[in-house]
């Protein structure tokens, strides 16, 4: 962190505690194994995004196919994109480093949706602008005098990374800000509206949260809709965007029952293939799994089977769960989404064809954002490392729309 030095833990308990809590991080993280070192943490048709947990400061080539890209690396974590690659092709790449030896990397591009390229669009979610620190065992604190806050600096590099992408639409899905203060929502619509793009918003649970404030005026003042309340659609080239508000003020857990009619109808009447986003994340399955709640099974469950009967050709995206998973619901795809500011650190983008949609999800690269996505990797004991990023094919996959 070239701004602020290494991201501290947090303890405040007390010296013994804390070094009981040390200890056993420790431990812990010496039983797990290695973590992800140099590896493919995206691919596109045409792209790969390789990324590394430490290399020296030095040269760093990265080479796959005609593809090279060399850069002037500062020590630490990174990630680089290479371009131009032939899609749904299996390629070598070769990353080489200043004292360390060459790596090796098996990777297959992505074979594109049938049909002409129509819309790009980016989501990001689970900001928490505002938030002091991440996680527990350890907590990570901020650095001292940063010059901007971790989730402000991860926002700020996501949403410029994925304009530089291409995205033509940016939509933020939730918990943009950590408690729904004005502050917070000043700086969020400072950031989102800061590439330029066009911006929708839909709340998630923090942003409704107890202390929170109505930030609609303060977003719109920007630019932004925040699209909360009733379920909403908007046309897009090639896809209908619906967004449906989960949240229910001053609780976590979402709700989806009462839209659940109202979105079925709006993606039946798209006329096309749909997008879906929301905040919270649907628990498909009659009893939790694993934190944090989402919707309930009870909600969710006929929420997906309504949307699959209106519409085979949807996808859903949500966020809240600060993870990455997809999977397949009947006809359709659900996908889950994990946050900018902690491990690994990432934003979605979606290319829209005239025969299927694909999503790929980025780590944020800007060096400080990486560097502290990086940190956070240790807590819950080293589990979140293991637990947050998913599989590759769950991150970036290309679909077909049914009957197309
Ligand atoms: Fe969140
Ligand atoms: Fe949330």
């Amino acid at each position: 962190m070239s701004d602020a030095g290494a991201p501290a833990v947090q303890t405040g308990r007390s010296p013994n505690q804390a070094l009981a809590l040390d200890r056993l991080v420790r431990t812990v993280g010496a039983l797990r194994p290695p973590g992800i070192g140099v590896s493919v943490f995206a691919v596109e048709d045409t792209t790969a995004q390789v990324t590394w947990d430490g290399l020296a400061a030095g040269p760093v080539r990265v080479a796959a196919g005609d593809a090279e890209v060399v850069i002037d690396h500062g020590g630490g974590p990174g990630a680089v994109v290479l371009s131009g690659l032939p899609p749904d092709t299996a390629l070598e790449a070769v990353v080489e480093a200043e004292g360390a030896p060459a790596q090796q990397l098996s990777l297959r591009t992505l074979a594109p949706p049938p049909g002409p390229e129509l819309f790009r669009l980016a989501t990001v979610n689970d900001i928490h602008l505002g938030d002091p620190h991440f996680g527990h065992l350890p907590t990570v604190a901020h650095p001292r005098h940063a010059r901007h806050s971790p989730p402000r600096r991860c926002l700020e590099a996501a949403v410029s990374e994925a304009a530089a992408w291409g995205a033509q639409l940016l939509v933020a899905k939730g918990d943009i800000t950590d408690h729904g203060s004005a502050d917070e929502w000043a700086l969020g619509a400072e950031v989102l509206a800061n590439p330029g793009i066009p911006v929708e918003a839909i709340p998630g649970n923090h942003d409704v949260g107890r202390e929170a404030v109505d930030g609609r005026a303060t977003l719109a003042a920007a630019g932004i809709e925040l699209r909360a309340g009733r379920p909403s659609a908007r046309d897009l080239p090639g896809v209908r965007l619906v967004t449906v508000d989960t949240t229910v003020p001053r609780r976590n857990p979402g709700t989806i029952a009462a839209s659940t009619a109202e979105a079925a109808r709006l993606v039946a009447e798209a006329g096309g293939p749909v997008l879906v986003a929301m905040h919270h994340h649907l628990q498909r399955h009659r009893l939790m799994t694993h934190p944090p709640r989402g919707i309930p099974g009870a909600e969710a469950i006929p929420f997906l089977d309504a949307v699959a009967g209106a519409n085979p050709a949807t996808l859903v995206v949500t966020g809240h769960s600060h993870r990455h998973r997809s999977y397949r619901w009947g006809p359709i795809t659900v996908a889950e989404v994990g946050s900018p500011q902690d491990y690994p650190g990432t934003w979605a983008g979606y290319v829209v064809h005239e025969g299927g949609i694909r999503q790929v999800v980025r780590r944020v690269a800007e060096p400080d954002a990486i560097a502290w996505t990086e940190s956070t990797k240790r807590c819950f004991l080293g589990l979140w490392g293991r637990w947050s990023p998913g599989s590759l094919e769950q991150r970036c996959f290309s679909l077909r729309w049914p009957g197309r």
